[in-house]
């Protein structure tokens, strides 16, 4: 090998070695997240930091009697495993996905969303009567596809636990 190619060679090498190191260092560049947009979240950390964080998923009450619910669709589970809402309140459902694309689908209903990594999907819902629903996963996202579901709880308005500011509700575990 003469020095010219070895030159060119690890020329090449660096600039190989370049490429990962510049999209790794993107993902905190501000200008980039204005470019992305508000809805851009990073899939990688969302148990880490930003609005995703685990205490942060499930039903948060608003001030005006309407809720926000939170939630994290992964490979094969949806986090919150159930959801408790109010009947007959508008519901602003907010959901990201930490790895593949999936899709919310509520049995009964003709509601579905679909959870992309990297952003954050948004619908508007509402459940006038109190109810029990399956939400199972509608996209085919590898092997444990068809056991990935998680519950919603519609419960009488008057049923629904008052929360404090901050505070979340989610029915999964009982
Ligand atoms: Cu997630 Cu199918």
């Amino acid at each position: 090998m003469n020095w010219r190619k070895l030159r060119t060679f690890l020329l090449t090498v660096l600039a190989l070695s370049l490429i990962p190191a510049t999209r790794y260092y993107q993902i905190d560049v501000p200008l980039l997240h204005w470019l992305r947009g508000s809805r851009h979240v990073d899939p990688l950390s969302l148990h880490l930091m930003g609005e995703f964080v685990e205490n942060n998923l499930g039903t948060e009450q608003d001030s005006d009697g309407s809720v926000t619910v939170r939630m994290i669709a992964q490979q094969y589970l949806f986090i919150p495993h159930c959801i408790l809402i109010p009947a007959g309140v508008p519901v602003h459902l907010r959901i990201t996905s930490a790895d593949a694309v999936h899709w919310l689908a509520f049995d009964g209903t003709d509601y579905k969303i679909k959870a992309l990594p990297g952003t954050i999907s948004e619908a508007q819902l509402q459940f006038p009567h109190p109810g029990e629903y399956k939400m199972p996963c509608r996209e085919f996202c590898g092997a444990g596809h068809y056991a990935m579901r998680s519950e919603l709880k519609v419960v009488p308005r008057e049923q629904f636990p008052v929360l404090q500011p901050g505070e979340r509700s989610s029915c999964a575990g009982h």
